[in-house]
């Protein structure tokens, strides 16, 4: 590590970050937390990480040391699947899953047709991911092509590094949102080839979800996973049960809804799948010995009343899973609101997800299961220095019940459980402080 390199900045406080997953143990060698720490910054990216006392005296005097005193410092959080198009959906109620998107998801995607909306929208979904702490997140638009260049140019200007694709459908849904198999190949075509790679963004194929889909259309999407092997594909999976009885309907030659997608050689490595809920063994063996993962989304499977993810069940399988909001079905932003619905998750199962394990799932977890975690996600050296910083004294409980704990995981519980987006003291991007007023 050099320190005397130009744009070379410290940032002291307490820091946390994971090396590994800390299973349901918290396995001491996953992670790294110093109570007074520094994070050396140079050039947006991390150039080292360790105990104040120990580094300071090795800085050049000329570097900019900015303290947080008794603030955590973590790597910004991931958002495995997240729809930026139905942020004026999220709080809708009444509904689960397929009247939710006919009565209340399908008309508000509608507008994206009209690009200035989708800027407008593009715009305030960003400012609210970093106010609630998330830096990066795998994201769906609408069917519309202007969704999606809205959102990646919005992106691209505010140097965020993110993941999209044009939403593909063809039946089961309204004229207005429908595509065919031929504009599904043409649009997403031209569309990896104008942003896949660009700035930091990636592309993902994105089927919306195997009811949307005539046959032709997927065999168009098998072609296009083909044509980019190495390309994000991210889709919707067992998440309701009439959603699942649907699709045996649809495809009577499928032995279960996972089958489609694995018919038509979408399961592989940097394929996410929202929920993965109705499962069964061969499903979740299938989904591990493919490289593709889950998005584990609580605050939406409770609201649409969807289901439970059973932790244990995809640990015992080796199937990877993250966390995600799934705004608009998710009724929050938050990954801390997130993470502590999934903890209730894991309780009404009868199983266990320690905080510890909550925070890793929350940023190393979800670099992860995006084949991201060389550059995102911890503060290894040369990784790019997206990283937030946490105040437990932003609110009167939260400062109370922080001061009465007794150690991290403890403190952790606390702020994952009570802590919202008044929790996120500053949000960084590539080392640049960039949180909109709260
Ligand atoms: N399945 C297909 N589309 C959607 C969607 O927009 N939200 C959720 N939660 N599930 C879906
Ligand atoms: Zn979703």
């Amino acid at each position: 590590m050099t320190h005397l390199e130009t744009g070379l900045s410290a940032f002291r406080a307490r820091i946390l970050h994971f090396i590994s997953d800390p299973g349901d143990h918290d396995s001491p060698a996953s992670f790294e937390y110093f109570d007074d720490g520094l994070l050396l910054v140079n050039n947006g990216l991390i150039a080292g990480i360790g105990p104040a006392a120990e580094m300071l005296p090795t800085l050049p005097p000329a570097t900019t040391i900015v303290t947080h005193r008794d603030r955590l410092i973590l790597p910004g959080f991931v958002d495995t699947h997240i729809h930026y198009a139905q942020t004026d959906v999220i709080a809708s109620a009444g509904k689960q899953l397929l009247d939710w998107l006919e009565h209340y998801t399908f008309p508000v995607e509608r507008k994206f047709a009209a690009a200035e909306h989708a800027l407008e929208v593009a715009e305030f979904f960003c400012d609210e991911l970093l106010r609630n702490g998330t830096t990066s997140a795998l994201v769906y638009p609408t069917v519309h092509k202007a969704s999606v260049e809205a959102f990646f140019s919005v992106c691209a200007k505010r140097n965020l590094r993110m993941v999209s694709g044009k939403v593909l459908m063809d039946r089961n849904c309204p004229g207005y949102l429908s595509d065919t198999a031929q504009s599904a190949y043409n649009d997403t075509s031209a569309l990896i080839e104008k942003w896949d790679g660009q700035y930091r963004l990636n592309y993902a194929i994105t089927p919306r979800f195997a009811i949307t889909s005539t046959e032709s259309q997927l065999d168009v999407i098998a072609q296009l996973a083909g044509e980019h092997p190495d390309m994000y594909i991210q889709s919707h999976l067992a998440e309701h049960l009439d959603e699942v009885a649907l699709v045996r309907r649809l495809f009577p030659w499928s032995r279960s809804y996972l089958d489609v997608y694995d018919r038509y050689g979408l399961l592989r490595n940097r394929a996410v799948y929202a929920h993965c809920i109705h499962l069964d063994e061969l499903d979740v063996r299938r989904m591990a010995a493919s490289g593709a993962a889950a998005a584990f989304c609580p605050t939406s499977n409770l609201y649409l009343g969807s289901g439970l993810f059973n932790i244990d069940r995809a640990d015992a399988a080796r199937m990877p899973f993250a966390i995600a909001t799934d705004v608009g079905g998710g009724t929050s932003f938050s990954m801390l609101r997130t993470l502590g619905e999934a903890y209730k998750v894991a309780q009404m199962c009868q199983q266990r997800l320690t905080p510890l394990r909550a925070f890793y799932l929350a940023t190393l977890g979800g670099a992860r299961i995006l084949g991201l975690d060389d550059k995102i996600g911890n503060f290894m050296p040369g990784n790019e220095a997206d990283f937030i910083v946490l105040d437990p004294y932003a609110t009167p409980l939260t400062a109370r019940r922080s001061r009465s704990t007794n150690n991290l995981s403890e403190w952790l519980c606390v702020l994952m459980t009570l802590g919202d987006d008044r929790a996120i003291a500053e949000t960084y991007i590539l080392g640049q402080a960039s949180n909109p007023a709260h």
